[in-house]
C-alpha cells in the first residue's frame, strides 16, 4: 500500500471535498505498491483514499473513509448518482460525470438500456473491470461500449481503448430528447456519441423569437432541429461530413425541414449573404490551459465579428464554450470585442450552463465547464 503525507495545510481543501492533490503538495510518499493511496495530513490525520498517478495531479481523492475501492464501492457511487438524476429508466443521459459524481476520471453515458464508458486517468483505467462489473450488477446493461479514445495532452500513459466490453450495440441507436429523435453512431461519433450536456440549452432555443436561424458547429443537428421544431427556417453547419449526413437523417426521421451544410464555420460566415434572427455557436473545446486564454478571446471575437454581419439588429447570439478555462467573463469579453467600433451593443439576456446530469460541485470548480451566453444585438445610443 502506498502512503502519502501531504504538506502542511493541504488537508484543508481535501476536508472541503476538493479531490485533486498536486505533486508539489506532497511531503512524503512511502511505498510504491498499488494505485490507490492512503492519504494523511502532515501531522498524521487520515484524510481518505485516492487514485495515485505519476502526473502533475498525483492524487484524485475517492473517499474520506477507510473503505476498500472494490465493486461494492463503485456500486454504491453508481446508485447514488442514479438517485440524483430525475430521469426515467427508459431515458438516455449521463449517469456518471467523473469528479461531479465523486468518481474521478470515469464517465458513463446511458444510451437506452446500454452504456458508453470512458476512463480518463490511469487510476480510472486500472479499476475499469471493477467499475464495469458494478455497472452491470446495477443495471443489467444490454451493452457496455468503451470510448476511451479521446484526445488528451495528459502525461499519464493511457491505453486509449475503444470497443465492446459487453453485449452488442444495436445497428441503429437513437437518443430521444424532448420529443425529438437523434441517431447516434456509438463507435464513431464524437466523444461518447451524443452531447447530453446541451439538452437544457437545446430546449431553451425553442422559445427564442424569430423566423430564420443558423446553428454553427451543429454536430448531428442538436440546436438546429430544436429550432426547426419551433418553426424556424434553419441552416446547420459543421465541418464533419459524417455528422452532417447524420444531421440530415435526423431531420428526416423527425419530419422537419432543415438545411445542413458541410463547411468550416468561419468560411460559411464569410461566404453567406443571408441574415438570421438567431445564431447559435457551440464550438469544440478551444483551449486546454489557462495560459491560452488570449487565444480563446482572439478566436471567439473573430467569430463574433463575422456573426454580427449575419445577425439582424434585435437578433440573438448564443455563444457556448465547453472549455473549463474559458469562463463567462471571457465569453462576454469576446463578444464585446467582436463588435467594437461598429456602433452596436450586446444586451446580455441570459447565461446558462451544462445540464444537471453533468453536476457542478461548487467545491470543485473544474466541474463547471459548459457556459452559454445569450445576447441580443442592439444599436448603441
Ligand atoms: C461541441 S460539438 C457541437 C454539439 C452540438 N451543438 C449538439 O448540440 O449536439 C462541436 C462540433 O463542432 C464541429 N467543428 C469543429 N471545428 C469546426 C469548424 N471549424 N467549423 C465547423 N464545425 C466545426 C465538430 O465537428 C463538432 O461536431
Amino acid at each position: 500500500m502506498r502512503i502519502v503525507y501531504l504538506k502542511n495545510g493541504v488537508e484543508r481543501k481535501i476536508k472541503n471535498f476538493y479531490p485533486w492533490i498536486f505533486r508539489d503538495e506532497i511531503e512524503e510518499i512511502i511505498g510504491e505498491e498499488g494505485h490507490v493511496s492512503n492519504v494523511f495530513s502532515k501531522n498524521g490525520d487520515f484524510l481518505g483514499k485516492g487514485f495515485f498517478s505519476e502526473s502533475r495531479i498525483s492524487i484524485r481523492m475517492l473517499t474520506s473513509k477507510d473503505e476498500e475501492i472494490d465493486e461494492k464501492f463503485f456500486f454504491s457511487r453508481i446508485k447514488d448518482a442514479r438517485r440524483k438524476r430525475p430521469f426515467s429508466d427508459d431515458q438516455s443521459f449521463r449517469l456518471i460525470h467523473a469528479e461531479g459524481d465523486f468518481l474521478p476520471g470515469i464517465i458513463a453515458d446511458k444510451y437506452g438500456s446500454g452504456f458508453v464508458v470512458q476512463f480518463r486517468t490511469k487510476g480510472a483505467e486500472l479499476f475499469k473491470e471493477k467499475f464495469v462489473n458494478a455497472l452491470l450488477n446495477f443495471s443489467n446493461a444490454s451493452f457496455i461500449y468503451e470510448r476511451s479514445d479521446f484526445e488528451t495532452s495528459s502525461e499519464e500513459k493511457l491505453e486509449r481503448n475503444k470497443g465492446l466490453l459487453k453485449g452488442s450495440v444495436p445497428d441503429v441507436m437513437f437518443v430521444e430528447e424532448n420529443s425529438l429523435k437523434f441517431l447516434v453512431d456509438i463507435p464513431n461519433g464524437q466523444k461518447t456519441g451524443f452531447f447530453f450536456d446541451q439538452r437544457k440549452n437545446r430546449e431553451l432555443v425553442r422559445h427564442l423569437p424569430g423566423e430564420k436561424a443558423l446553428d454553427l458547429y451543429t454536430y448531428t443537428g442538436g440546436f438546429a432541429l430544436n429550432l426547426a421544431y419551433s418553426g424556424f427556417k434553419v441552416i446547420g453547419v459543421d465541418k464533419s461530413e459524417d455528422d452532417i449526413e447524420i444531421a440530415k437523417k435526423n431531420a428526416k426521421i423527425n419530419g422537419l425541414n432543415a438545411e445542413f451544410v458541410r463547411a468550416d464555420s468561419f468560411e460559411f460566415l464569410e461566404g453567406t449573404s443571408e441574415k438570421f434572427d438567431v445564431v447559435v455557436a457551440d464550438p469544440p473545446s478551444l483551449i486546454k490551459k489557462k495560459s491560452e486564454r488570449k487565444k480563446a478571446v482572439s478566436i471567439l471575437s473573430k467569430l463574433t465579428w463575422l456573426v454580427k454581419d449575419v445577425l439582424k439588429i434585435g437578433g440573438i447570439f448564443v455563444l457556448c464554450s465547453c472549455a473549463y478555462n474559458i469562463d463567462t467573463s471571457i465569453l462576454i469579453e469576446s463578444i464585446r470585442r467582436g463588435i467594437e467600433g461598429e456602433g452596436l451593443v450586446w444586451r446580455i439576456l441570459n447565461v446558462t450552463y451544462q445540464d444537471t446530469d453533468h453536476p457542478y460541485i461548487a467545491q470543485i470548480p473544474e466541474t463547471l465547464y459548459l457556459k452559454c451566453v445569450w445576447a441580443r444585438l442592439e444599436k448603441g445610443w
